[in-house]
């Protein structure tokens, strides 16, 4: 092969590094194409969750707890999703679905784990075993480092406004219906007393646990929220399911 013949084929190429406009505009057009490959498919498919059976938004008790489980800071030592590790599994349970935190805003995934993932720690514990953690982590974990919540069960629940809470949630994608919005002050105290008429709460909100959360059923305070909130976490998807299993083929495949 002579001199001549090896260089022919780069001279194309050489031009194109010698000449900075033609260069930036080669640039510009591989990476459009890399783009538009991964951002089109994203205006044909309809979603980018797998909807499962079972997830429902939130009630407006279990609403409120979520909201007091943030003014806390319970997030900052607590994260909520299982990663599909071996370890993880055995110690928390089936691995988180995106589905289970799709009506959450803001999700609660986190990083931080100074205490256990709390994705399915509804009806691990009883609700008595809840109030006395609360109120005072060390008389049921020794060694525990969680601070103590009492003040939430010597406080009143109170919501300002739960159906604008809802409307607001409804805004960003959460599908509340209209009597849901409308019914919301009187779901939110239903849902915490055993004694009053709940309506139709259990059956728009499927799943949902109606009873006195933390021993006190003369009012609702806010460890009933806190409480109920927690007793809900992992339990709307049964993850083994048929349907379930299904979504989670699919989420695996993409
Ligand atoms: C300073 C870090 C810290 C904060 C803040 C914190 N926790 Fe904890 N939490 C822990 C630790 C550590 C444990 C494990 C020991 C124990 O059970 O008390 C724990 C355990 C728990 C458990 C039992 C979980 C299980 O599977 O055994 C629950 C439920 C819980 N915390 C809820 C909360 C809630 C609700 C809040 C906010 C009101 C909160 N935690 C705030 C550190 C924290």
């Amino acid at each position: 092969m002579t001199e001549h013949n090896r260089k022919e084929p780069f001279e194309g190429h050489k031009r194109l590094e010698k000449n900075v406009t033609l260069l930036a505009a080669a640039t510009f057009v591989t990476v459009a194409i890399g783009g538009v490959v991964e951002i089109a498919p994203l205006f044909w498919i309809d979603n980018t969750i797998e909807k499962v059976e079972g997830m429902r938004p939130y009630t407006p008790l279990e609403q409120a707890g979520r909201d007091i489980y943030i003014r806390e800071g319970c997030y900052v030592c607590h994260s909520q999703m299982i990663r599909p590790f071996r370890d993880e599994v055995e110690r928390y349970g089936h691995y988180s679905l995106a589905a289970e935190s799709m009506y959450d805003h803001p999700f609660q995934w986190g990083s931080k784990r100074t205490g256990p993932d709390l994705a399915r720690v509804g009806g691990r514990y009883s609700d008595a075993w809840h109030v006395q953690h609360l109120k005072a982590p060390r008389s049921v974990v020794p060694q525990s480092i969680m601070p103590n919540y009492s003040f939430l069960a010597e406080t009143d629940l109170k919501v300002p406004d739960p159906s604008a809470t809802l409307t607001a949630l409804k805004r960003v994608g959460v599908p509340y219906s209209d009597i849901d919005i409308q019914m919301a002050p009187k779901d939110l105290m239903a849902q915490a007393d055993p004694e009053a008429d709940a309506g139709d709460l259990a059956a728009r909100y499927p799943k949902a646990q109606i009873r006195d959360y933390d021993g006190d059923p003369s009012r609702v305070t806010e460890m009933d929220a806190l409480v109920a909130y927690l007793q809900m976490l992992g339990t709307l998807v049964d993850v083994n399911s048929a349907a379930a299993q299904e979504a989670l083929a699919e989420e695996k495949g993409r």
